[in-house]
């Protein structure tokens, strides 16, 4: 949702600000600008994504200088246009040449918009941002960094910006409340950006800002302060993070990559966490709080979108082994539903980003309620991962496709582990959770059988490509894998698609079944596989066309359906693993077909950090 970096050092802009943005542009490609200060401040912005801003810049004449930021956006407080692109700039009459990007949402922007029309200030686009523009510019008295402070104490909602002045050529400020914004230090240079991706190339050496943080970069230095100027300590770290993560390889789209990458992904995550001897999980992060878990007397998983489906199986799993009643919840409905948190819930926040605002909300309501709360999340240190008690990574790298995929094995394979290691603290054998880990650690190799099969996958999708209308069908801990399904393919290739529990069909959805439809059956063999049968015959006997998901060497499956993508029989809680993985490959033939960007999916953004 809006990605920003910015630049002071010794080094040209232009080209380490673009090449950033790119880097970034997953997070939002509505519109893009840049704004560097040379001789003079100069701003170029362009509706479309970072290649047109280049295009754009070419145009205009080159644009040199040592201090500058860059922008793509995600629009949400004004139209796709250019003038509501960033960066934005305080009032040219009034103005002192201060240029802003932004990445959040300024909640009171309406009454301090007034307040500053009121004093004469011309506002030039329909955002929220350009308040803050203008109002840094209101109290600027020659020192940028208290006039920011100023502005951001009369400022509520979230943000992460970077402002320059025309005149201070020496002085880059940045601060933080709510969304993401790093420092990447270097000798005598700073790149700060939304996330390390646009970091890496340049340093290895980072700070993440804290919330209400400003921080003062020039070439040679930096300080930290409150917005009230009390000074606070920035601890540099070493990224863990490195550029081959990032880079496509030899694949067309990261979305692809990210598929490929999942059997690679989860050795990672299981890795160092699985005790053969002793029969147990090993989870350092939430160790501390082995007890209260083991005694707790509810979980409720909580998270958006494919998080939210992972939180589904996470309860069956949670239920199952540890048999702790489980609920799931989406996080935007759980905040708002004046939640019942008694003694002895645990909530867990389950997410890729860690940046997902309606995630992070819950998560603070049930903290303030007195849950003990638990993050599911990728990436380290984000604010999510900061606001729990305890939690643990899912280690399956950075993940830039729009459409989550790795992510979600991951947060399964997590929900997994974590539903053993209470298990076993309650009642499980060792024996029995030795067995199980087995099974788990098999999971990789089994994805890969499955990859396998993509050319035979992409094939069936070309059978149905022309189709409007599609159903996803499952039951039990495969319920969630039909609304992946669907959800994928949605999101990427504009069809549409729903997902729902197979026995749900026959109570009303079963009347858009027509002539050819496709639906697509989860029906691994496992205790709900009868029922699915049937309810494949009945899709079967209204014309539907359909493609189940079967359990290797299932013939009487593939006499009853159209089509048959094969995966390896595996226990029963642990089928979304593998059963996730032909619809996560048929999603993504079926956008290529349409011909839509895989990877930037139309109105879509990667971390969607507004309620
Ligand atoms: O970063 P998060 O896992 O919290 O994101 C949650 C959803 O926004 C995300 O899963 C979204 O639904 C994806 N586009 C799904 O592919």
């Amino acid at each position: 949702m809006c990605g920003i970096v910015a630049y002071i050092g010794r080094k040209p802009a232009k080209h380490l600000l673009l090449e950033g943005l790119k880097r970034l542009e997953y997070r939002g490609y509505d519109s893009a600008g840049i704004a560097i200060l040379g001789t003079t401040l100069k701003v170029v912005r362009t509706v479309g994504r970072v290649r047109a801003l280049e295009d754009q810049i070419e145009k205009q004449g080159e644009i040199d200088g040592t201090l500058g930021m860059a922008h793509t956006r995600w629009a949400t407080h004004g139209g796709v246009t250019e003038k509501n692109a960033h960066p934005h700039l305080d009032d040219g009459k009034l103005g002192h040449g201060i240029a802003l990007v932004h990445n959040g949402i300024i909640e009171n922007y309406a009454v301090l918009k007034r307040y500053l029309e009121d004093k004469g200030h011309v506002f030039k686009s329909e955002t929220d941002t350009e308040v803050l523009a203008h109002l840094i510019g209101e109290l600027y008295r020659g020192d940028l960094e208290r006039a920011v402070q100023g502005a951001l104490r009369e400022v509520t909602g979230a943000y992460a910006i970077a402002v320059i002045c025309a005149k201070e050529p020496d002085t880059l400020v940045v601060a933080r409340k709510g969304s993401p914004l790093m420092v990447g230090v270097g000798k005598d240079e700073y790149i700060v950006a939304s996330d390390s991706s646009a970091i890496v190339a340049h340093t290895t050496q980072a700070f993440t800002l804290a919330d209400y943080t400003v921080a003062k970069l020039t070439r040679e230095s930096f300080r930290t302060t409150t917005v009230d100027n009390v000074p606070v300590d920035a601890q540099v770290k070493e990224l863990e993070f490195d550029l081959e993560q990032i880079d496509l390889g030899t694949f067309e789209h990261y979305m692809l990559k990210e598929i490929f990458e999942q059997p690679r992904s989860l050795r990672v995550c299981m890795q160092g966490r699985i005790d053969d001897r002793a029969g147990q999980v090993v989870l350092g992060g939430v160790s501390e709080f082995a007890r209260r878990l083991a005694t707790a007397r509810r979980i409720v998983f909580v998270g958006q979108g494919t998080a939210l489906h992972a939180c589904m199986v996470g309860t069956y799993l949670m239920e199952e082994m540890a048999k702790i009643p489980s609920d799931w919840d989406f996080a935007s409905e759980f905040r708002y539903r004046n939640p019942i948190v008694e003694e002895g819930t645990v909530v867990v926040a389950v997410s890729q980003s860690g940046e997902t605002a309606d995630t992070l909300s819950a998560l603070m309501e049930a903290k303030q309620r007195g849950a003990l709360a638990l993050g599911i999340v990728n990436v380290v240190g984000s604010s999510i991962a900061r606001e729990t008690d305890a939690g643990v990574y899912l280690r399956v790298g950075p993940e830039i496709g729009v459409a989550s995929t790795k992510a979600f094995v991951g947060q399964v394979m997590v929900a997994a582990m974590l539903s053993l290691f209470v298990g076993r603290r309650r009642f499980l054998s060792s024996e029995f959770t030795l067995a199980y880990l087995k099974q788990l650690k098999s999971v990789p190799d089994c994805i890969d059988r499955v990859l396998e099969q993509s050319d035979h996958i992409r094939s069936v999708t070309a059978k149905y490509i022309h189709r409007e209308n599609w159903l996803f069908l499952g039951r039990g801990v495969n319920y969630p894998v039909a609304l992946e399904g669907a959800l994928k393919l949605k999101e990427i290739s504009y069809i549409h698609a729903e997902g729902m529990p197979a026995a749900e069909m026959k109570h009303g959805p079963i009347a858009l079944i027509d002539h050819g439809m496709p639906a697509v059956f989860v029906a691994t063999r496992n205790s709900q596989y009868e029922k699915v049968l049937s309810n494949i015959q009945e899709v079967r006997s209204r014309g539907g066309h359909v493609i189940a998901v079967a359990t290797e060497g299932d013939d009487h499956v593939r006499s009853l359906c159209e089509d048959v993508f094969y995966v390896p029989d595996l226990p029963e809680h642990l089928q979304p693993l593998v059963t996730v993985v032909p619809l996560q490959v048929l999603a993504y033939h079926a956008a290529l077909m349409r011909g839509k960007d895989v990877d930037k999916p139309r109105n879509l953004a990667k971390s969607v950090t507004v309620e």
